[in-house]
């Protein structure tokens, strides 16, 4: 009895973890936007609004990257009229209800972390970081992230705007236009990691094997 419990525990958490990757309802770009208010609400800043058209554009935005890591903070940082050219016309967001971008993170890496990784790991990394995330303007927020050909790197970006809450960033008809692959906060979408961002089958794979291997177990 008390055996087959050590057993099941580890098989039930398995099955649930989203870390398996056969969770479909997941959203990594969220989960990001949560981590991000519970940081920001345990420091006594406000909680940000998850604005789905700013998240469409963060997605939009790491595009222009093209999915080379390296590029990060060089050149290839998409200017500030791209947002009204390409970004905002892309996800079907009306451009005379953009407001300005009172912050940016972005973060790339090889290896797919969960998002709560992302947030402590690699998107805040030093004072400056620190200094984004806290920032007083913030009202809203956006985030995104992507596999590139349904794989690494994974690009993780978040915006912030100091715009009004429900009349920035406002989607035509109310929805975003499709901009897939990839995952973006504040529309509800049920994005799973694996489906969207390619994350190694294998992981998945192996997740199978070891929860057929519980269910033989047991
Ligand atoms: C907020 O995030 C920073 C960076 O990861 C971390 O150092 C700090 O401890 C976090 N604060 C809380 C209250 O979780
Ligand atoms: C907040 O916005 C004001 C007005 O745009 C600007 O002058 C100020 O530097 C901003 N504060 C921070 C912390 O970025
Ligand atoms: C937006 O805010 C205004 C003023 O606070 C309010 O009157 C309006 O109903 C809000 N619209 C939506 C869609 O929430």
């Amino acid at each position: 009895m008390a055996i087959s419990a050590w057993i099941l525990a580890p098989c039930l958490l398995l099955f649930f973890s989203p870390a398996s990757g056969t969770d479909s309802t997941n959203n990594p770009a969220d989960q990001l936007v949560a981590a991000i208010n519970s940081n920001r609400t345990a420091h006594k800043s406000t909680k940000l609004f998850d604005n789905p058209g700013l998240g469409c554009i963060a997605l939009q935005y790491i595009k222009a990257y093209q999915g080379q890591c390296d590029a990060l903070g060089d050149n290839k940082k998409p200017p500030d009229s791209s947002f009204a050219d390409t970004l905002a016309p892309n996800c079907g967001v009306e451009a005379q209800t953009l407001a300005p971008i009172s912050g940016r993170l972005l973060a790339c890496q090889s290896k797919y972390v969960s998002p709560d990784q992302a947030f402590s790991d690699i998107l805040i990394r030093n004072a400056e970081s620190l200094q984004i995330l806290y920032n007083k303007n913030h009202t809203q927020v956006g985030a995104a992230v992507t596999g590139t050909d349904g794989g690494a790197p994974y690009f993780w970006c978040v915006l912030f705007s100091s715009g009004k809450t429900n009349s920035t960033f406002v989607l035509e008809g109310g929805v975003a236009k499709t901009v897939h692959p990839g995952c973006f906060s504040g529309n509800n979408d049920d994005c799973s990691g694996a489906a969207r961002l390619g994350i190694g089958l294998w992981k998945m794979v192996a997740g199978v094997l070891i929860a057929m291997a519980c269910a033989v177990g047991l």
